[in-house]
């Protein structure tokens, strides 16, 4: 696999911060896609195997940057070409962007009431849904189920701060 760059958590700049509006400009320089991802409750993305394994997207050509404008999810993201293969990041309403590389295996947890998140990619011009939007089982390539297991080092966890805060 080609060497990919890690995950980033970007923050965004705030125009008007009052107790009842807030305005951002969340533009994501050289995005050419939006994409709205709603999931009702607390869905995975994609949809665990009637087994329960894990499955993952990975784009070869797109690069991933992700909002919570509502709710909150957990990205669960594995690249072998990073130093620590495995990490599991919380997005939440109003939060950081997470770029997500290409050559990047992601999936996502919703909290129990649901999220909306919008997706302002970056598609190369070779990049097709075929080719995009493919799902991994992990339980077929020995190198993710074996990441993602209770065997192997711990993922390292990112944003998860504020809920041990608030608990
Ligand atoms: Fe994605």
């Amino acid at each position: 696999m080609a060497k990919s760059s890690n995950f980033e958590l970007l923050s965004y700049h705030k125009f008007r911060d009052t107790p009842k509006v807030q305005f951002f400009d969340i533009t994501v320089p050289n995005s050419n896609a939006r994409d709205l991802v709603f999931h009702d409750g607390p869905a995975i993305s994609p949809h665990n195997t009637s087994e329960g394994a894990w499955q993952f997207y990975l784009h070869p050509r797109q690069e991933d940057n992700l909002l919570a404008l509502s709710g909150g999810r957990t990205f669960y993201l594995v690249n072998f070409a990073w130093e620590q293969p495995f990490h599991i990041v919380r997005l939440e309403a109003g939060g950081e962007i997470l770029r997500i590389p290409p050559g990047t295996f992601h999936r996502s947890v919703s909290d129990p009431n649901g999220s909306l998140v919008i997706n302002q990619a970056v598609r190369h011009a070779e990049a097709t849904v075929q080719s995009e939007f493919r799902v991994y089982n992990s339980a077929k390539i020995p190198k993710l189920r074996w990441v993602t297991s209770q065997a192997a080092p711990p993922p390292i966890l990112h944003g998860f701060d504020r809920e041990r805060q608030a608990a």
